[in-house]
């Protein structure tokens, strides 16, 4: 930790660790219901344990975001933030909003519409948290005069999912006209300026931990930003077949997102031979596993997942159905939580005390039984949706007599899933097993300064951390 204010990321980093945990109760909850009879029906029933768990999941992912903004803008731009007093604050509102948005999910206190649910007075406390977010961050930069390509399209990403979650403000009577913007926020989110925050960290992550050169990495963050960009924005279209839209999305869909998957090849090409081409130069390694396989899992959960069910032809079949469940666990996996944790990983011997710069082997373990669970967890999803397509829209078979016939996928799932769970509760149990440095920039866990705001011109050539800082 090169700056005092970075720590403030400490700080949402531990928040979103105890909403993951949550989210994962709120999994085997939903999971566990289509096992047979429900002896919490009427406390929580399904609708009300999945919209939670999907809910933590975007408030954590978003909280993880935040931190690791937070750390990287300190960071890329050498300077302390501007407020950290300030982003304290949005911390707490933040927290508070997404503690009483869950509590009201049990009271069905919400707009109904899938990932947007929540009310009108936490979706005013999202935006002004969002307006404190960007403010800080910007006054940061302004403040420093350096402003560096990744967190220009870390910026641009995070602004214009600012600006994305507008249309999820408003209120439509017409479920069609509802389903339209909805799309606007969801989809644009996740395959789009959610994507340039991906790419940021990843290049972020990939200068400090590779031998390549910044200006290569940056030259092909723009190429790939530009191809989600092309694709993804007129990709919508594969949510508009059949929900009472014009017939002319089809096509335009089916086409457009085809090509997402070329810009996700692009992302993993790219991570991968940024290392085989220039080897590592951090000690820490287990961090590099997380970026890269960040990089490989989003090619295989959103890329070749999404593909899967993305022509209309397929789609037709397949729509809400479990294959769809299979793709969004295996694409936001790969592409925003294995990108934060990686983030997580790389910031933390910094952060705390006596942490091994290099990885713990718990780190591993819980690295590894993680991707182990979340493949199972994929092909348990991904069985079962292939069932109950047949049965249930090409048979005809009624929806419930269907789900009979596939609960056995869900023992699968819950098993995988119990692995999955093993692995985020490691990684927790890592995360707040080593103390805070609470007193700022003192050095890497060992005790020894780092080179506090003072070194930021020049950072210490010694100290492995920066043995590339010569190019970036
Ligand atoms: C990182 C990227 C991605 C993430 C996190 C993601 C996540 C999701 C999620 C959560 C859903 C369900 C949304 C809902 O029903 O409310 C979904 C739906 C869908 N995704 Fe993705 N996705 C990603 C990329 C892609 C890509 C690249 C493609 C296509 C090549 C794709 C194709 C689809 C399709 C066709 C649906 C609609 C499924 C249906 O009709 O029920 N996704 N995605
Ligand atoms: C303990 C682990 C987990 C279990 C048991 C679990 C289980 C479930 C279940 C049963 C559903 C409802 C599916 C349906 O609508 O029928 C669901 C939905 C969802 N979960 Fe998980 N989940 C887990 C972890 C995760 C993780 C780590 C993520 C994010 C990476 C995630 C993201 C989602 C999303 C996006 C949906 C909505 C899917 C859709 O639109 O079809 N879950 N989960
Ligand atoms: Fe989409």
């Amino acid at each position: 930790m090169r700056y005092k204010t970075q720590s403030v990321a400490y700080w949402y980093f531990a928040l979103a660790m105890i909403l993951f945990g949550l989210q994962m109760v709120f999994g085997l909850l939903s999971a566990a219901k289509y096992l047979g009879p429900d002896p919490l029906l009427n406390v929580m029933a399904f609708d009300v344990t999945k919209t939670i768990h999907t809910n933590l999941l975007i408030v954590w992912v978003l909280t993880g975001f935040m931190g690791a903004t937070y750390w990287i803008v300190a960071d890329e731009s050498r300077t302390e933030l501007y407020s950290a007093k300030l982003a304290y604050i949005q911390l707490i509102l933040w927290a508070i909003m997404g503690v009483t948005a869950v509590i009201g999910y049990f009271f069905g206190y919400g707009t109904g519409n899938k990932l947007l649910e929540q009310p009108l007075p936490h979706k005013i406390a999202i935006v002004v948290c969002m307006l404190i977010f960007l403010y800080n961050i910007g006054m940061t930069i302004k403040k420093s005069g350096r402003f560096t390509t990744t967190e220009g399209v870390l910026l641009l990403g995070l602004a214009s999912s600012a600006v994305l979650y507008l249309p999820a403000l408003l209120h439509y009577e017409n479920y069609v006209v509802s389903i339209y913007y909805r799309w606007w926020t969801i989809h644009l989110w996740v395959e789009g300026v959610w994507e340039m925050i991906q790419g940021a960290f990843l290049a972020y992550l990939l200068i400090r931990l590779s031998g390549a050169d910044r200006e290569v990495l940056e030259k092909w963050l723009y190429v790939i930003v530009g191809l989600v960009f092309i694709a993804g924005i007129l990709g919508t279209a594969h949510h508009y077949y059949w929900v009472g839209v014009p017939a002319y999305w089809l096509p335009l869909g089916g086409f457009f997102s085809a090509l997402e998957p070329v810009a996700l090849v692009g992302m993993a090409m790219y991570a991968y031979f940024s290392i085989r081409r220039s080897g590592v130069r951090h000690p820490n390694v287990l961090a590099l596993h997380w970026t890269i396989g960040s990089a490989v899992f989003t090619l295989f959960g959103a890329g070749l997942l999404g593909l899967a069910h993305t022509f209309p032809d397929i789609n037709k079949w397949t729509h809400g159905t479990l294959i769809t469940a299979m793709h969004g666990h295996a694409a936001f996996y790969g592409a925003y939580v294995m990108i934060i944790l990686a983030v997580i990983t790389y910031a933390m011997p910094t952060m705390t005390r006596n942490r091994p710069e290099e990885g713990s082997s718990i780190g591993y373990w819980a690295f590894w039984l993680q991707i182990a669970g979340m493949f199972g967890m994929t092909l348990s999803f991904a069985t079962a949706g292939i069932g109950q397509v047949y049965l249930e829209r090409v048979l005809g078979i009624g929806y419930l007599d269907v789900q009979l016939k596939i609960q056995v996928h869900f023992l699968m799932l819950v098993a995988t899933a119990s692995l999955f769970v093993v692995g985020v509760g490691l990684f927790i149990w890592d995360f707040f097993r080593h103390a805070p440095i609470l007193n700022g920039a003192a050095g890497n866990g060992q005790g020894q300064p780092a080179g506090g705001a003072h070194h930021s011109a020049a950072p210490p050539l010694h100290d492995s951390r920066y043995a590339n800082q010569r190019s970036s």
